[in-house]
């Protein structure tokens, strides 16, 4: 019988396989961020195990594409760490409580994991994703598997402890890959804490988010001034403001990019509703319009990993999509611009 943990575990061994046996630069974008693809044979992911037969065999790749199985990663500039250019944003984990709406997410979660997927993104903000995804993880056996971003959203140092301690409680960890202050509330205050914990080792990397083309400014002036690791900021084919000034002094500091409302939160499907995707999205292996939004976020050199909002498997298994296979490049990219802006 099909073991979807099985499942999973094959073709996380295999990636780990691949990535200790040919790891392979595929495109190479500024000296920082090279684009980084573990390519893999569908023979080699057929041979990992049904599982993960049957994923190549169910269209989630797409059938043109049954040979394009590469995972495309980005480094943490300064870092050896490696994360793949699509990750997970919850703002809409907290479930009511509903077996179904529990399974639902639950779905996802795995899905997401079974395609490599490992950057999820949380907020103690969010109401009770960060305690569902807490549950969901160690019910499923991924306490390791992922790496998982939260934030912090006070003004008082004593009030930014208390909420930091809880996220860390309520997502069963006793340190966080990534701590950020949200929408930049209590920057320096929450800072000076972060930056405290990442050397005694209960924070590994601090960043700042702003999802608000008017935080921007104030945005830059902490890039400048604190030594952040990562940033979060909002940037889509619908809202392209990030690249007037964010995206460039992060690169130039050295600073990991997550991209928040990749989708301009869903606007983005209504716009192509009535579209046909063009047939030469093919020439990056692109096969949906959510692959043709995700593919041109994280091909931007400056962004290291975007973060969709997802609650359900078909959407986990459409965006994971957009971490396989060619990236757009310039000329491409300037031709979806030119296809969004004639709508
Ligand atoms: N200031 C901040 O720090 C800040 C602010 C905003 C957001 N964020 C983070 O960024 C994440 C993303 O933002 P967001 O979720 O608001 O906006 P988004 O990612 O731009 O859009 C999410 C919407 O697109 C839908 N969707 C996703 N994949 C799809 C697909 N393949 N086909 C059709 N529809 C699809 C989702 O539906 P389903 O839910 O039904 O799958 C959801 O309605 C958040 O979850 C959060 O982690 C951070």
């Amino acid at each position: 019988m099909f073991n979807p943990l099985l499942h999973t575990h094959a073709l996380h061994t295999l990636v780990l396989t691949v990535l200790g046996n040919r790891l392979s630069y595929s495109q190479t974008t500024t000296k920082n961020q090279a684009v980084q693809g573990m390519n893999f044979t569908r023979r080699q992911v057929i041979a990992a195990g049904a599982g993960a037969g049957a994923l190549l065999g169910t269209g989630v790749f797409g059938s043109a594409a049954a040979d394009t199985t590469t995972l495309v990663t980005k480094p943490i500039p300064g870092t050896n760490e490696q994360l793949p250019v699509i990750g997970i944003g919850t703002n809409r984990w907290a479930a009511g409580g509903s077996p179904a709406e529990i399974q639902g997410l639950r779905d996802t979660l795995q899905g997401f994991r079974e395609l490599g997927g490992r950057v999820i993104d949380t907020a103690p903000a969010y109401r009770t994703s960060e305690k569902v995804l807490g549950q969901l993880i160690s019910e499923l056996g991924f306490d390791d598997a992922f790496f998982l971003a939260t934030k912090v959203d006070r003004e008082e140092k004593m009030d930014g402890i208390r909420r930091m301690e809880d996220s860390l409680t309520k997502l069963n960890r006793s340190t966080m890959d990534l701590m950020q202050v949200h929408n930049l509330r209590g920057a320096e205050t929450q800072l000076k804490t972060m930056l405290e914990w990442r050397d005694a080792g209960r924070i590994r990397y601090v960043g700042i988010t702003t999802s608000r083309n008017d935080q921007h400014a104030e945005m830059a002036a902490l890039m400048k001034s604190m030594p952040l690791d990562f940033i979060q900021v909002n940037y889509s084919l619908a809202d392209r403001a990030a690249e007037d000034v964010i995206l460039p002094l992060a690169e130039a500091r050295g600073m990991a990019v997550l991209v928040n409302l990749p989708l301009a939160r869903g606007r983005l499907f209504k716009a192509t509703a009535d579209v046909e995707l063009p047939g030469w999205a093919a020439e990056f292996d692109c096969r949906s319009w959510g692959q043709f939004f995700l593919k041109y976020v994280v091909s931007h050199s400056g962004v290291t990993c975007a973060i969709p909002g997802m609650t359900r498997l078909a959407h986990a298994r459409d965006n994971l999509g957009a971490a396989y296979g060619r990236l757009p490049d310039a000329a491409m990219r300037a031709r979806q611009e030119k296809l969004l802006a004639s709508l």
